[in-house]
This record gives C-alpha cells, structure tokens and sequence, in this order.
C-alpha cells in the first residue's frame, strides 16, 4: 500500500522557531511509526508537514517512494485524526463519516457500502443516527476513526488522539486502535508525548527532542537499551534512575567518593531501571553488584507492586518491589543492582556499552 520516507526534514517557522531541525525516518509498508517526546519537540509539526499542511523547509517526504513535498493535502490520500475530533455537531454521525466522500463526489451506492462497512468494524452501527453531543468521549473518537478509515487513504495520521479521554477509555481505545491498524494493514504515523502509549502501540518508535530524532526502533529494543540519558529517562515510569559520576583518582566515582570500580573509564553517568534492583536490610555486601545504602523517604503502593523513594548519597532513587512493601519511610536499607543491569552514559549523556 505505502511505505513513508523523511530525508532530512526540516521545518523553520517565519518567526525563526526551528521546530524540526533534520529527521530521516523510514517507515515500511503496514507499520505503525509513533512519535514520541515532550511537549514542543516539533511531532505535530512533523506530521503536518507529512500531511502537507504546512510546507517543509527543507529535506524530503516520500509516500511511495513519490517524494510529495510539492503536492497538495488532498493529492496526499492521507486520513488524519486529530485530538479536537472535530465532528460536526450538527450532522448524524452517518453524514459525519460520509461527508469526505460525497465531496469527492463518490456515487451514493459506493458511500452507503463503506460507511455501512466503516461502521460495523467499529461498532458503530447503532449510533448512525446520533448526533456527536448524543455520543460518549469514546464513540466520539471512533467516529473521528470512521471518518478517516472510510476514505480508504494509503497512510493515517494521528496527533494525540486518545490525550481527551479519560485513562481507562485511553487504555482500551489504544488496544482498538492497534488491532484496527493491523487489520486494515495501513500505514500510520502516530504522535503522543505518552510515553506508556507510545510503546505499546509502536512497530517503530521515534523518541524525539528538541526537533530531532534521538533514537529509532522496536519499543522494548529502546527500553533495554537508550541511546541516551534523555530517552532512558523518558521512557519507562517511573524512569530510570540516573546517578552522576565523578572522575576520581582512580577512576569513575559515585558523588560520595565511593569508586564504582566496574564503570567503563569515560561513564559520567550510571543508570539502573527501578525493577532492576532489590533492597536488603542485611550487611552483607554481594560481589559483582551496585550496593547503595538508602533511607526510605516514602512508599508508594500501585497494588500489583509497589515503588519506595529513597535517598542514597545525595541522589533521590526509585526501587520498585513486588505486592506490599515492607519497608516504611524511616527505614535504612540498601539498594542492590546487578552490574549487567547497569547502564553508562557518557559526559555528552551518550550510551557507553
Ligand atoms: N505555527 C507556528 N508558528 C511558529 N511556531 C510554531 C508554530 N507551531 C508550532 N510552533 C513551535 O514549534 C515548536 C514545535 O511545536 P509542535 O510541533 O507543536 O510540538 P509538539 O507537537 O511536539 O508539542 C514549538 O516550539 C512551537 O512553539
Ligand atoms: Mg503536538
């Protein structure tokens, strides 16, 4: 159907703001590419410049190997599915999902059929009738689906789609989306700065920030090993913790003093995921381990799991224990994280391995 191609695209607005400053992304045919990163990383600018609503300052976007930088929103066949649904409130969901094509001046017949056809995949079919103020937050999102999967365009855009609904309607919408994109097997960008979304969603993440790319793959891929201390501590919740090093007599030292006599020469950074540690109130110091005396400053129970906070030499850690905990804020424990699951960054906050 479509393969999209980024080369080098850059995007500076008349107001001098260079809100994409060079991403080269290769998304293959069926694949659900998510953009993910904070809030002004430049993600809806990039994918308005996919859609062509607004124009690329410089680089290429390809649909097919057919660079389009010079081609019109429309010529794109592009769906685009925006956060604001932006159904309109006066039509019956039926008009809101046929309205595209009857601009396209499709036959009646063919629009009755795919709106008809839309609808019972979404479950949509009872609720034709309705106007959008008669709908749920949920159905109203799927309506907006509707409207873009009826047009049958070659690539789907979304920017934030579920961020207006509430997290347990989130959770389910996202699995819909995701079985909906592979059974229809098309191609989709899709933007959010939730980072829990974006990986479950994700056949290919982009973490973004500051405009450019920091790193691209498969999401678990990126979760084991980030390129940099920025995506290590973007991805993932709670993030991962990150202890600065200093460069003592004898090597990379933790800010007490303490030499961390297994960090690689140039690691100014060590990092290690809260369910990648244990805590023990024993003495007993395990070889071939990070052993970080800690006070317990508070505990926070999830339920399945449960996260302490505590302080350890002048860095604040997050340690996450199975069920209950047993520790309480007060308590003195110490914090062991296996070497092989340490991570190294370097002065630039790059991954050393
Ligand atoms: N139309 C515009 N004119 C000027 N600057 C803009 C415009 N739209 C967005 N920006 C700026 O570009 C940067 C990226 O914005 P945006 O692409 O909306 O980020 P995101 O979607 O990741 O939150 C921000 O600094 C934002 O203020
Ligand atoms: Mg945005």
């Amino acid at each position: 159907m479509a393969t999209v191609d980024l080369k080098d695209v850059k995007k500076v607005y008349p107001s001098g703001v260079e809100a994409v400053r060079g991403v080269s992304i290769a998304i293959p045919d069926k694949e659900l590419c998510v953009l993910v990163g904070p809030s002004g990383c430049g993600k809806s600018t990039l994918l308005r410049m996919i859609a062509g609503l607004e124009t690329i300052s410089s680089g290429t976007v390809a649909i097919d190997g057919k660079i389009v930088n010079s081609i019109g929103p429309t010529e794109r066949d592009i769906a685009m599915v925006f956060q604001n649904y932006a159904l309109y409130p006066h039509m019956k969901v039926y008009d809101n999902m046929a309205y595209g094509l009857r601009n396209r001046g499709t036959p009646k017949d063919e629009i009755d059929s795919r709106v008809r056809s839309t609808a019972k995949v979404l479950e949509l079919t009872a609720l034709l009738d309705r106007r959008p103020r008669e709908l749920s937050g949920g159905q109203r999102q799927r309506v907006a689906m509707g409207r873009a999967i009826v047009r049958n365009p070659k690539v789907f855009l979304f920017d934030e789609p579920l961020s207006n609904l509430d997290a347990k309607l989130r959770g389910q919408m996202r699995v819909e989306i995701k079985n909906l994109q592979r059974s229809l097997g098309v191609t989709s960008v899709y933007v959010t700065h939730d980072q829990l979304e974006a990986m479950t969603l994700a056949d290919i993440l982009v973490v973004m920030n500051a405009g450019l790319v920091e790193q691209t793959g498969a999401p678990l891929d990126i979760y084991e090993k980030p390129a940099s201390t920025f995506v290590a501590s973007f991805i993932g919740a709670p993030p991962m913790n990150l202890l600065p090093l200093l460069q003592g007599p004898a090597g990379p030292a933790l800010t007490d003093g303490k030499a961390v006599d297994f960090a690689p020469a140039n690691a100014a950074t060590l990092g290690f995921r809260p369910e990648d540690a244990d805590v023990t109130f024993g003495a007993d110091a395990p070889s071939g381990a990070l052993v970080l005396p800690a006070l317990v400053e508070a505990v926070e129970p999830v339920g399945s799991e449960s996260f302490l906070h505590c302080a350890a030499g002048g860095n604040r850690i997050v340690v996450r224990v199975a069920g209950r905990a047993t520790a309480k804020p007060g308590d003195q424990l110490r914090v062991v994280a296996r070497t092989e699951k340490l991570h190294w960054f370097d002065n630039a906050g790059k991954r050393v391995d």
